[in-house]
């Protein structure tokens, strides 16, 4: 726990700092949550010691959000005290999986720090909360709290934050941690697409390519001795260059498909919803074109959610919603279908999933039993402007 909380220069559009007034009343809010800190602290620690025996997970279940909604507050309290954004520092917890949820929130270190703070808060926190207050209302002491209110509350919004915030370090930390595994995912991916294009064109191309010099070959043969069998060799051969084209066309498709590059991400998703069996409408809410990466990552993880729709959901119809506020890219793909998609139960979603997080992307799946089902997909990206989009992007 190394934070440094240091005063950022004032801001122009930030909110004017609290008044003395508001900061006592943040000292009242602390003094009284000082009690339930101390409460939910010793529920925490009783927890934790019979987590052997279960009771302690029923125990934690309680007490771990109650902590985290309390030391919440004070994060709220120590960010407009300190005037500085201070964001939720917790792990996400997937819920509806007690067991894993249970591992995620004890591994996460905010957990553990929070109950340090805890301590802090009903102790030495809990003394200067109280020292604010008195010197408020004894009357002697006024012109001590008109001058001390605002530096014992910035030193105790400072202490919270030693607690409660993720210093630089630790987030640049957790950054490196992060991009470690999506490098290690990409390139997973990357081996894997190179195993699965060797094999389409193993096994389609160059097999049908391979028949037609045979035929070819054997045609040559035969032209002076059966001119007839050799016409039609060379009819069969001209089938298989065909398909062979027809082979190339869809391991091209797989890469990059013709529509995306040409249409751009709503066109090339339109496209997708017309070769649905069932009504699929498109919200087209993008003015302009992402990078040919991102355009490419979430087109095919919109592909995977719609053959998704085909294949699980029973659904009546089904609707995409692409938009971009400026930082995000996001395409919302849903159904009123039977619900009850979960990604651990294939490789189709984990792979979406995977795709994303190489841009730092994001996939959320919402699909209680009975429907409807909505995967939200966010990429942070710009937009280029539609003019300057040129009418074929690089594969
Ligand atoms: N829209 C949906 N409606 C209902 N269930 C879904 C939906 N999408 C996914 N599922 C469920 O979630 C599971 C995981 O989907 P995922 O795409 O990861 O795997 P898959 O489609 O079974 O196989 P693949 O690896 O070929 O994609 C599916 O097996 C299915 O049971
Ligand atoms: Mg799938």
């Amino acid at each position: 726990m190394t934070t440094t909380i240091q005063a950022p220069p004032p801001d122009p559009g930030s909110p004017p700092p609290p008044s003395r007034l508001r900061l006592t009343a943040y000292a009242l809010a602390q003094l009284v949550l000082a009690v339930p800190a101390l409460a939910f602290l010793i529920l925490g620690v009783v927890g934790a010691a019979t987590l052997v025996v279960w009771v302690g997970a029923a125990i934690l279940a309680v007490s771990v959000p109650a902590t985290r909604w309390i030391a919440d507050q004070h994060r709220l309290m120590a960010a407009r005290v300190l005037g500085i954004p201070v964001p939720r520092p917790y792990r996400p917890v997937t819920l509806g999986r007690p067991v894993e949820a249970l591992l995620v929130v004890l591994r996460d270190p905010m957990t553990w720090r929070d109950l340090a703070w805890s301590v802090w808060a009903s102790t030495f926190g809990f003394a200067v909360a109280l020292i604010c207050l008195l010197e408020l209302l004894l009357v002697v002491t006024f012109p001590i709290w008109w001058f001390g209110i605002r530096p014992k509350m910035r030193a105790r919004s400072a202490v919270d934050l030693w607690f409660l915030a993720i210093s630089r370090t630790e987030h640049l930390e957790q950054r490196v941690q992060v991009l470690t595994e999506t490098r290690a995912d990409l390139v997973d991916h990357s081996a894997a697409e190179l195993r699965r294009l060797e094999r389409d064109l193993h096994d389609g191309a160059q097999a049908r390519l391979v028949a037609l010099s045979m035929s070819l070959g054997l045609a040559d043969q035969l032209f002076a001795e059966d001119p007839e069998r050799a016409r039609r060799l060379v009819s069969d051969a001209r089938a298989t260059t065909s398909a062979a084209i027809g082979d190339l066309r869809s391991v091209v498709r797989g890469i990059h498909p013709p529509v995306l590059a040409d249409r751009g991400l709503v066109g090339a998703v339109q496209a997708l919803a017309l070769d649905m069996a069932l009504p699929v409408r498109v919200d087209p809410g993008l003015v302009g074109r992402p990078s040919a990466p991102v355009e490419s990552a979430v087109y095919f993880a919109v592909a995977e959610c719609l053959t998704n729709v085909a294949k699980h959901a029973r659904a009546e119809r089904a609707w995409v919603v692409l938009s971009h506020d400026g930082a995000r890219l996001r395409a919302v793909v849903g159904d009123d279908g039977s619900g009850g998609a979960d990604p651990a139960r294939g490789s189709g979603m984990l792979g979406v999933r995977r795709r994303l997080a190489a841009f730092d992307g994001t996939m959320a799946v919402s699909s209680p039993p009975g429907g409807p089902t909505l995967v939200t997909l966010e990429v942070p990206c710009d937009l280029s402007s539609p003019r300057t989009t040129p009418s074929s992007a690089p594969a």
